[in-house]
Order: structure tokens, then sequence, then C-alpha cells
């Protein structure tokens, strides 16, 4: 069958679709039924099933003759090192950790926040939480203290596992001062910390509190798994909405099962066996999905690259990577790309490896630019294909299904609706719009296994923000259109969430930060384009009456403000001081706007701005040497 009588399957009968794909997974319990609608619009899937994630991921391919086969290869330039480990060795690795856990009092339901570099001991922590049914949140290790502190009071973890530190190419990260800061700031406090030490900079343990990774699992008794209900939640992970306060996603155990293993074939044409890499970070759902979960589920050996696309030591890092370990699928952001474009634009690096083993170049975590696709295409010479997917999903909901059918490539669209998915373009009043015309981005309820059930501790907030606008369907945060062949094209996003370098990040948050400089009256945080990263965002703050310091003083401090408090990744670089702000004259603030102008792009005068000189104020200002803080 191919992609269009697969769709029609599906649709015709999602009931029976998905309960053939749980066969391939290993229950305890089987499910009686798929869907669980009882408490419709919310929706939860496979709930009577018992099941345990770590059974299916490790244990059940040990036991099925693969405790050979290497499950993760460690290649880390920024430490010099590789390593491989069989699914035999992280199957015994994992039960240890898992058990010395247990001993510490980690039970079926206790959180346990994870704050660790690209190293396989952080898929190792996450394995082992799922092995105990302890939830896990892992926070990615380019923020900051008070990010981190946000996590620990949402979701009270009895335990942290973090790393020492890690490595960034110019420099070495301590973790142990950041994860201290944000005990230290966080009102809940963890019973206890585990700390992997590194020797590129070990920690001092505090005691009473720190244990060390090896030392903690000496005489531990191998923790067995633990079957959990279908719904239970197997990770809750923090993404950007569009106020300062992170969204926990919650992903429950099952439909997380079944659908990221039927994706592995249909959609990244690997078989059990083969070498499957995603160029992301643990941090980052694509890190959760495609470097942790799916591949292990599947069979796959899964790629831990510790490094950056260029200067670890160089652009020929990927291919070299690739070559090496015969990956056959790969997965990145366009940035990654784009920085490897921009280091080695004829692709000579790539001319010294040989890439026959590998079969297509994945791209996802933002918008994909028809340079950088085409670019790729013609180093490669391999199938490129764009998917679009979120967070809150898990994994793909257009994309194009390469080993169930390779469909037509159209640059400028990651190609059509998964199984699973009914895409529909909205107008502001819930209308269905016409083909070829813009809208929202909204996909019929309910939406498929694997996807998110609701936001931790915030069920209102989950209505609000997905449920409430458009009522029987699931609103993305994206704008876009479908032509007449079925092809989805994202425009933009309709919130204050912007893309990073493929990294997702709310404005309202950096505004959050600005506004507490005490310099600053009011402020607003807008992306602007960036020809490496997608976008940056570019600070726009009006001064409190009566200050006089020398404006460059203020922006800088601004940008270290919100290095400091958010992290690093935020990559805030740009603040300029303006008079007011642009707003209409019901006190909107004309984001769109600024950015146009940032952008030096045509717009057109809102017919509702309360003062229009400000913008050629801005204008002057962004234009001005040296305005940037
Ligand atoms: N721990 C600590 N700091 C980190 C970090 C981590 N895990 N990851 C990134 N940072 C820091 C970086 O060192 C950098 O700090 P700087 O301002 O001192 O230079 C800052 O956060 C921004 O990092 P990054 O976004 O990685 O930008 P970069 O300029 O270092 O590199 C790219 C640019 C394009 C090479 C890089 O963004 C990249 O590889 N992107 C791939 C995107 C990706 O994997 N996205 C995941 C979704 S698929
Ligand atoms: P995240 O939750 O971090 O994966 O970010 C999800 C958001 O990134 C989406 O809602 C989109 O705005 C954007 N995004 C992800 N993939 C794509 C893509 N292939 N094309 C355009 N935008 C994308």
């Amino acid at each position: 069958m191919g992609y269009a009588e697969i769709y029609e399957s599906w649709k015709s009968d999602p009931e029976a679709f998905w309960m053939k794909q749980a066969e391939a997974i290993d229950w305890d319990r089987k499910p009686s039924k798929a869907l669980f609608d009882d408490n419709a619009p919310l929706y939860e899937w496979f709930v009577d099933g018992m099941v345990n994630t770590c059974h299916n991921a490790v244990d059940r391919h040990v036991e099925n003759g693969r405790g050979d086969q290497v499950a993760i290869i460690h290649d880390s330039p920024v430490t010099n090192s590789k390593q491989k480990i069989t699914f035999a060795e992280l199957q015994t690795r994992v039960a240890s950790l898992a058990g010395a856990l247990r001993a510490q009092g980690v039970e079926k339901g206790d959180r346990v926040i994870i704050y660790m570099p690209m190293v396989p001991e952080a898929l190792e922590a996450m394995l082992a939480c799922a092995r105990l049914g302890a939830i896990h949140s892992v926070v990615f290790g380019g923020f900051a203290s008070s990010e981190l502190a946000v996590r620990i009071d949402d979701c009270a973890p009895k335990a942290i596992i973090a790393g020492s530190c890690g490595i960034e190419p110019a420099r070495t990260v301590p973790y142990k001062p950041l994860l201290d800061g944000a005990i230290e700031q966080a009102r809940h406090k963890p019973d206890f910390c585990v700390i992997l030490q590194r020797e590129q900079q070990p920690a001092e343990l505090t005691e009473g509190r720190d244990l060390d990774w090896h030392s903690f699992q000496e005489g531990a008794q191998p923790a067995e798994c633990v079957p959990v209900e279908g719904n239970h939640p197997v990770y809750i992970l923090y993404t950007s909405g569009t106020t300062g306060a992170p969204k926990g996603v919650i992903r429950p155990t099952a439909g997380h099962l079944v659908a990221l293993n039927w994706t592995m074939k249909n959609i990244y044409n690997v078989d059990p066996g083969d070498v499957y890499w995603a160029a992301s970070d643990v941090g980052w759902v694509v890190g959760h999905s495609y470097i942790c979960y799916a591949p292990l589920i599947h069979g796959n050996t899964t790629v831990v690259f510790e490094g950056k696309p260029v200067g670890t030591p160089d652009a020929g890092t990927f291919w070299r990577v690739i070559s090496e370990h015969n990956v056959r699928s790969f997965f990145t952001a366009p940035t990654a790309i784009r920085a490897v474009k921009r280091e080695d634009p004829k692709g000579e690096m790539l001319k010294k490896y040989d890439l026959s083993c590998l079969r297509a170049l994945y791209l996802a975590g933002e918008r994909a630019d028809p340079d950088t696709i085409e670019w790729a295409q013609k180093v490669l010479d391999k199938p490129v294909y764009d998917h679009w997917w979120q967070t809150e999903t898990g994994y793909t909901i257009v994309g194009n299904p390469a080993g169930l059918e390779a469909l037509p490539v159209r640059i400028g669209s990651p190609t059509v609706a998964m199984p699973g998915y009914d895409v529909q373009i909205l107008g502001e009043d819930g209308t269905p719009k016409k083909t070829g015309e813009l809208g929202a981005i909204a996909i019929r309820l309910p939406l498929p296994p694997g996807t998110l059930p609701s936001l931790w501790n915030a069920e209102d907030r989950f209505r609000k923000a997905y449920l409430d606008t458009f009522p029987g369907y699931y609103e993305t945060g994206d704008a876009g259109l479908i032509d007449e062949n079925g092809y989805l094209y994202i425009m933009a996003r309709t919130d204050d969430v912007i893309n990073v370098a493929g990294h997702r990040l709310s404005t309202g948050l950096m505004e959050e930060v600005l506004a507490s400089h005490p310099d600053v009256a009011e402020c607003a945080v807008v992306g602007v384009a960036d020809e490496l990263k997608g976008q940056s965002p570019l600070g726009l703050i009006c001064l409190s009456k009566g200050v006089e310091r020398p404006h460059e003083e203020i922006t800088a401090e601004c940008v270290a403000l919100v290095r400091e408090r958010i992290g690093p990744v935020a990559a805030f670089k740009r603040a300029i001081v303006v008079e007011r702000l642009p707003k209409t004259r019901s006190g909107k603030i004309l984001r769109a706007t600024v950015a146009k102008i940032a952008d030096g792009e045509e717009f057109r005068m809102p017919a509702t701005i309360d003062d229009p000189a400000i913008l050629d104020e801005i204008k002057d200002a962004l234009h001005e040497p040296g305005h940037a803080g």
C-alpha cells in the first residue's frame, strides 16, 4: 500500500489502524482498545494496557537476540573520544542505575530532573527513570539557573541527575554551580542529586545531598522494568509558550511507544539494526524522540553526538560521523546545514568521505529555506526531506513518508499529513479556508497516540492554549496553507514564540527579564531574520523617566541579564533604546511591523497605529552604527 491508501485506512478506521500498530510493542497487558474518549475534548490512548518503555527500548532487544548489537554510539569531537554500548551492556547499565535510584527512594510516578550534556549517561538516566515508572524531565544545558529553578518548582522532582560540566567549543560550562544556584532559588528541594563527574571539570559534591554517579550504584540491586498504565507519563518536557512560564508537555507511555515505532520505518526508512542519527540535543524534543526513544524502541543503533556542525573540528564533522558509523538516515535542523554551507559552500569537505551508506537527510525544527534544501540536495546528491512537528506532538505531523512511499519533494513544503493527523487551515472565526488560502493550522481532535494529553499541573492552560480557540481542533500556533495537492506550507507562528537556531524561545520570557532591569520602563522583544539561525531576538527598550546613563551601558546590561536569567541559548545579543514602543490605539505592541522594519522589508502602516512617527525612529535606531548592546 502507498501513502494515500494508508492515510485513508487510518481515516476510515483509526481504531483498527492504531491497534494494528500497537502489535509491534511488547505489552505486559494488552490494551482492550486504542482511543479513550470519555473525557473529550481530552483524549487518551491505550489507557488500560500495561507496558514499560525501557523494556521496549532495551530489554526486549536483548531477549530477541540483539544483545550484541551496538545500541548507542557516542561520538564526541569536543572530548576527542568515542564509545560504543551494546544493547546487553545498556540493559546492565540502566538496570543498575535504576536500582540505585530505587534504593534512594525513587518510585513509579516520582519526578526526576535530568540536566546533562550529550553523553550516553543522559540516555541511560532517561531509560532508568522509565524503567521504574519515574517521570523524567530533561532540561537543556544551555538554560541558566533560574530556568532550571522554574522547572524544579513546577514538577517537584525527588531527584536531579546532572553532569558536572558540558563542553562548548570555546569553553567548558560547569553545570554544578548552575544546579546549586537553581536549587537555592527553587522553593522545592530535591531529596538528592546524582552527579556524573566528567574529567574535563569535576565538581565538588555537596555533602548530604549529592551522590557520585558511580559510587552510588555500587552494591545496588539491579531493577526490573515496572509495568505502567498506558496513559502514565513517561516524561515531562518544558517548552516555550507565549508567557514566561514554560509549558510542561506530558508524554504518555503507550501512545509514545506505538507512534514512535511506526515513524522509524515509515518516515525515516530504517530497519532494525540500521544506524540512525539525529544531531540535536537530549534537552529538546528531537533528542527525546530521535536520539533516545524511537531508534532504541525500533532496534536501531543511535548516535549521540557531542559537538557542533562546524568548528569541532571543521565543517566536515557531520559527513565524517555519517561515513564512519554507517548512518542510514540523518536528521538535523536547517540551521546546522546553513552553518556547514557557510563554512564550506562548495561541499569540499564532503568529498573526503564515502557517504554511500546515507539514504536521506531529514530537516525539522524550523522553516527549511529553499537555499539550504537545494544546497544540501546538490552536495549530497540524496533526497532532503523537510518535516514539520512540535514538542507537543513528539513526532511528524506533516512529512514525506519515504519508507512507505517517497512522495515528490516540493521545496518550501514539508509535504503531507501523516496518518493520525487531520490537518486543517482555519480562519479566525474557525471556518475552514479554501485550498491555497492562508490561515491558522489546526488539527482535528483527537490528536493521535503519543501526543500531549494535557500540560503538567495545568489542564486549564492546556485547554486555553490549544483547545479553546477552535472547538473540536488542536491549535498548532503555526499559520500556513494547503495547496491543491494536499501539500502543507508553514508560513509563520501565530503567537510570540520565535525560533532561534532551531530552538523554540519565548519573547514573553525575554520581555519579563528585560522589564526587571531597574532602568527599563517598558520593552518588547521581536524575532528578526538571521542568516544563520533563522531568527534572532531583538529587544526594544524604553527607559524610565530621569535615567540618563549612556544607552550602550544599559543595553549591555540587558544583554547580560537575559544571558544570566535564561541562558546563552536565548542568543539575545541586540537591544536598542527607543522613546516609545509602537502600539495600536488599544495598546497592542506592533511586533510584526517592528520585525519587518528590522528585516528591511516593505510594510504597510497599520491603520490602528497610535503614533506613526515612532516607526521612523526605530528605523533610524536600527541603522545607527553601534546600536547593539
Ligand atoms: N550547554 C551550555 N551552553 C550551550 C549549550 C549547552 N548544552 N548549547 C548551546 N550553548 C550556548 C552556546 O555556547 C552559545 O553560547 P555563546 O553565546 O557564548 O556563543 C549559545 O548557547 C547559543 O548556542 P547555539 O544556538 O548552539 O549557537 P552557536 O552560535 O554556538 O552555534 C549553530 C550555531 C548553528 C552551529 C548551532 O545553533 C547548531 O548546531 N544548531 C543546531 C540546532 C539544533 O540542533 N536544534 C535542535 C532542534 S532539531
Ligand atoms: P519545537 O516544539 O521546539 O519542536 O518547535 C516547534 C515549532 O517549530 C513549530 O510549531 C514551528 O513553528 C517550527 N517548526 C518545526 N518544524 C518546522 C518545519 N519543518 N517548517 C517550519 N517550521 C517548523
